[in-house]
């Protein structure tokens, strides 16, 4: 037998670089990591010098008090290694604002921990708990994180499509995802990248199959902010559900800072203390001087977070009615600065089969990116997503103009 051809070889015959991630589409045909797909649409955007909608990062800088309070930091010694479980003056921020916006009561010492990003608090959180062999259970399309953690814990995710062109998980569909091997569930609330908030009924419906299927909840609210019907409820406040869930978020969108990677992961003792016991062997700790700025940004009043969810929805609705006036039919979102919105009508006029393929087309002619949506999904539910193209209004309002004006065009 030949021990390099994949196909008949059994794992154990291959080198070990052969094996790394196979079967979770972290490797292209030609062996080499493939990227993601908002790396490629922002090359594409470099390429045509087009807007990039693509990618979600915001255009500006965060609140000078932030800013502020990290540099003091930088100058006044605070550049050595941070406790694992992440500064006090952090673990108590986030204290703070779970009680201030929710009414979530933390022990900052054991119920907090900073992470880099939330994308470690979310692969630290699912490697803490996720064991080779079990199910996790996520919304999809879905943040692409997700899936490649879920593949380095050996685990299986079993995806719930949330279909257009409502977007709302359907019960049964939801219920028939958990089985015995389920040991997880992913809640991303608000949604990216559809911008659903899920109603309290989809909630309580996914606390009660966790309670019953005795899995843990992670929730990655790093949307949190961005919440257009006025605030947003986290699962953990559900009457019950704190004790099985880890609730996620992190600096990037609420202080456009997602350069910084400073996130944490909140719930109670019994689960944060094994994410902390996992973090402290991915990164050890978060940046120190970061975690101070971020500290201060979390105490900002309440006019600032008000502020910031008036001024996206602003943003929200001149994306909208560019997306409408160039013929396609977006979906409004109620959360994230995401839009999705039905390209089909855009496929049929550029002669393309799809959203895949419209992408190149609408970079070169209409000078904006955006990303197809079924690139979010997995491969038995891409086609739902098909005509479906996501964009980004986390930037600028005279960028957002500007996009709206050449799509229109
Ligand atoms: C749904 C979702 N979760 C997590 C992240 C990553 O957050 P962070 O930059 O804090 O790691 C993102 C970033 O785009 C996201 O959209």
């Amino acid at each position: 037998m030949d021990s390099a051809d994949p196909a008949t070889s059994t794992p154990t015959d291959r080198p070990p670089w052969e094996r790394m991630a196979r079967g979770g589409g972290l490797l292209g045909p030609d062996g080499r990591l493939s990227g993601t797909v908002f790396e490629e649409m922002s090359r594409l955007a470099a390429r045509t010098g087009a807007i990039n909608l693509g990618q979600g990062f915001p255009d500006v800088d965060g609140p000078p008090e932030m800013l502020d309070a990290a540099a003091a930091a930088l100058r006044e010694g605070g550049n050595q290694y941070s406790p694992v479980a992440g500064l006090p003056r952090l673990q108590e921020a986030v204290a703070e604002h779970q009680r201030r916006f929710y009414g979530i009561e933390l022990d900052p010492a054991t119920g907090v921990v900073v992470t880099v990003g939330a994308s470690e608090g979310l692969a630290a959180s699912l490697l803490a708990f996720v064991e080779p062999g079990d199910e996790v259970v996520v919304l999809e399309p879905h943040y692409d994180l997700y899936a490649a953690v879920v593949e380095f814990a050996g685990a299986r995710l079993v995806p719930v499509p949330l279909e257009p062109p409502h977007f709302t998980p359907d019960p049964d569909r939801l219920a028939a995802a958990f089985g015995p091997r389920t040991r997880a569930v992913v809640l991303n609330d608000p949604h990216n990248p559809t911008g659903t908030v899920l109603d309290d009924a989809v909630l309580a419906r996914v606390a009660a199959l966790a309670a019953e299927h005795d899995c843990v909840v992670v929730t990655d609210e790093v949307y949190e902010h961005l919440c257009y019907p006025g605030r947003h409820r986290p699962l953990a406040a559900l009457p019950g559900a704190f004790e099985r869930t880890l609730t996620v978020s992190s600096v990037g969108k609420t202080f456009s800072a997602t350069g910084w990677r400073v996130g944490w992961v909140s719930g109670p003792a019994h689960l944060v203390g094994p994410v902390r016991a996992t973090k402290a062997y991915l990164t050890h700790s978060a940046a120190t001087p970061l975690q101070l700025g971020a500290a201060a940004a979390l105490d900002l009043p309440d006019e600032f977070y008000a502020g910031l969810e008036a001024d996206f929805r602003r943003r929200r609705d001149v994306l909208v009615a560019g997306l409408a006036a160039a013929g396609a039919e977006p979906f409004e979102p109620q959360g994230t600065f995401f839009v999705v919105a039905d390209v089909g009508r855009l496929c049929e006029r550029h002669g393309v089969g799809d959203a895949e393929a419209l992408a190149p087309v609408l970079a070169e002619r209409a000078g904006v990116v955006g990303v197809p949506v079924a690139a979010l999904a997995s491969a038995g539910h891409r086609d739902l997503y098909a005509s479906w193209m996501r964009f980004s209004f986390g930037k600028r309002p005279e960028v957002l103009e500007e996009a709206a004006r050449r799509l229109a065009a």
